[in-house]
């Protein structure tokens, strides 16, 4: 141990002597947030010689201490790591004690400068990862009866993400309405993750300052003929870091219900600590559960990217939709590359239970008008939730006529419930094909060029020739003569038909 360490010996009035110029000890880094919630993360760190050990605690994710090295600033370099399901995530940080504060440098991301924050001593325990109570055993969670079609409605995260609040989610159901979008089948008005608030000392979950009133919220989304649905994580931290609903399953889903909340999703990122990703089916199983006994019918959407096969036994959890891939965002690549991946989750898709491969971003200004074409004929073709994620509030004509195009909408909601695969994929285009309640079917033709380009279907590789076609984008019938029909379709763009032997 250096000499410096040693002159400065603090004596406590116990007479126990820490070592000051040692990190032992539980810092913690307290950031106040403007939802009157407070942001915090913690170093729990035991120091001997240069040997730091110990556990960081950030948002949703709990670190070990893997390495420690001092470095050139007379601080250390702090390698943590910890295990995410069956990979290892890893993250730097450089600390260094000044006085009776610990400086923290938390790596800079995605081009952005290393930033600094000061932690403070904390009480021993305190931010500490709880004990890990035992999964049930698992059983079959009755079925709720509800989302016999996949889903309508909006959510909060793609467009708003943190910035949610009860004026915007207010705003957002008048104009689902005046829109038309209430009209045309979209009905649940979601609030996604940053609603939360402490828990009081009974241990009810509360919503922070953004939302003053959930159940007078969900009042006023229910006057207008709607419902709401809400946001949680069976771990302790959601995935923005806010309280989860971990140790406190059944409270809350009863806390909902008091709300009046409609349709939960639940989403694993902070249970990532706690569990591993063989015991996901038993952790879902328990809101699955909850939720029968919350007083009102609330729709269980699964938030967990797809791990372990969900596909499997999503249903099984009570589960009414269940996402399959990892976060959609607003770009043509990331879209195509979620939906034309979907084709294996097909045969798992039924009234009830249906592959969500996440939220639209129809509207959010990130592709072309005829890329959310593809989006939202893809999406319909896959019998996945319609659950928008643009500003309701300001949408031009053209986002409108995608959204609310009610010949596609009907696809999409279709009462057998059968998703669509994928009959062929010549080059860079494909064709897809749903099968519809009284022997009609949906043909999707997809170019995902950078050029126009023909697209053939023979009929023979659906079965027989049909009697009638309808293009359901450009709203009419289209004449049928043979064993096939050619079309161009457009560059990143579709052709959409509905059609029919009878
Ligand atoms: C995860 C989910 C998103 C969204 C955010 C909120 O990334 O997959 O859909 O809910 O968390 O923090």
């Amino acid at each position: 141990m250096c000499f410096r360490r040693f002159l400065s010996l603090y004596l406590l009035a116990g007479g126990v002597a820490v070592l000051a110029a040692d990190l032992t000890g539980n810092w913690v880094v307290a950031q106040p947030v403007n939802d009157g919630t407070t942001r915090r993360t913690y170093f729990d760190l035991k120091q001997q010689g240069d040997k730091i050990t110990g556990g960081i605690r950030t948002g949703q994710f709990y670190y070990h201490v893997a390495d420690a090295k001092p470095n050139a600033e007379g601080g250390y370099t702090l390698a943590a790591s910890m295990m995410d399901g069956h990979q290892e995530r890893k993250t730097q940080y450089q600390v260094k004690l000044s006085g009776d504060e610990l400086h923290i440098w938390t790596p800079g991301r995605n081009g952005r400068p290393p930033s600094e924050s000061v932690a403070h001593r904390t009480a021993a325990g305190e931010g500490a990862m709880p004990a890990k109570i035992p999964v049930p055993a698992l059983h079959k969670v009755r079925y709720n009866g509800l989302a016999k079609t996949p889903p309508m409605g909006w959510n909060s995260w793609n467009k708003f993400a943190s910035r949610v609040d009860d004026a915007s989610v207010r705003g957002m159901a008048d104009a689902m309405v005046t829109s038309g979008m209430k009209g045309a089948g979209y009905i649940y008005i979601n609030i996604d993750d940053t609603w939360e608030g402490e828990r009081d000392p009974n241990g009810n979950i509360t919503s922070n300052k953004k939302f003053p009133d959930m159940k007078a919220l969900a009042d006023y989304v229910h006057s207008k003929g709607l419902k709401l649905g809400i946001y949680s994580s069976p771990g302790p931290n959601t995935c923005a870091g806010y309280e989860g609903s971990y140790a406190h399953e059944a409270q809350d889903a009863k806390t909902w219900g008091a709300w009046g909340i409609d349709y939960v999703k639940y989403d694993w990122c902070g249970a990532r600590n706690i569990y591993s990703d063989e015991e996901m089916q038993a952790v879902y199983q328990k809101m699955g559960d909850a939720l029968l006994k919350a007083g009102r019918p609330i729709v269980y959407s699964l938030c967990q990217y797809g791990r372990d096969d969900v596909w499997k036994w999503g249903p099984d959890v009570g589960g009414n939709l269940w996402r399959t891939t990892g976060d959609i965002r607003d770009t043509w690549d990331s879209m195509m590359k979620i939906g034309f991946s979907q084709n294996d989750h097909a045969p798992f898709a039924a009234p009830g239970h249906f592959n969500d491969p996440d939220m639209l971003e129809i509207g959010n200004g990130g592709m072309t008008d005829d890329e959310y074409r593809v989006h939202m004929s893809l999406w319909s073709m896959l019998a996945a939730p319609l659950i928008a994620g643009n500003d309701l509030r300001s949408m031009t004509q053209g986002i409108k006529d995608i959204l609310m195009n009610r010949e596609v909408i009907a696809i999409d909601q279709d009462p057998l419930g059968k998703q669509g695969t994928r009959l062929s994929q010549p080059g860079e285009q494909e064709i897809w094909v749903r099968h519809l309640a009284g022997g009609a079917r949906a043909v999707a033709l997809f170019n995902k060029a950078g050029d126009r380009a023909k697209m053939t279907v023979q009929w023979k590789d659906i079965g027989s020739a049909p009697k009638h076609a309808r293009d359901l984008w450009a709203h009419a019938d289209v004449p049928l003569n043979g064993n096939q029909w050619t079309t161009d379709v457009p560059s990143h763009g579709v052709v959409l038909l509905r059609i029919d032997s009878k």
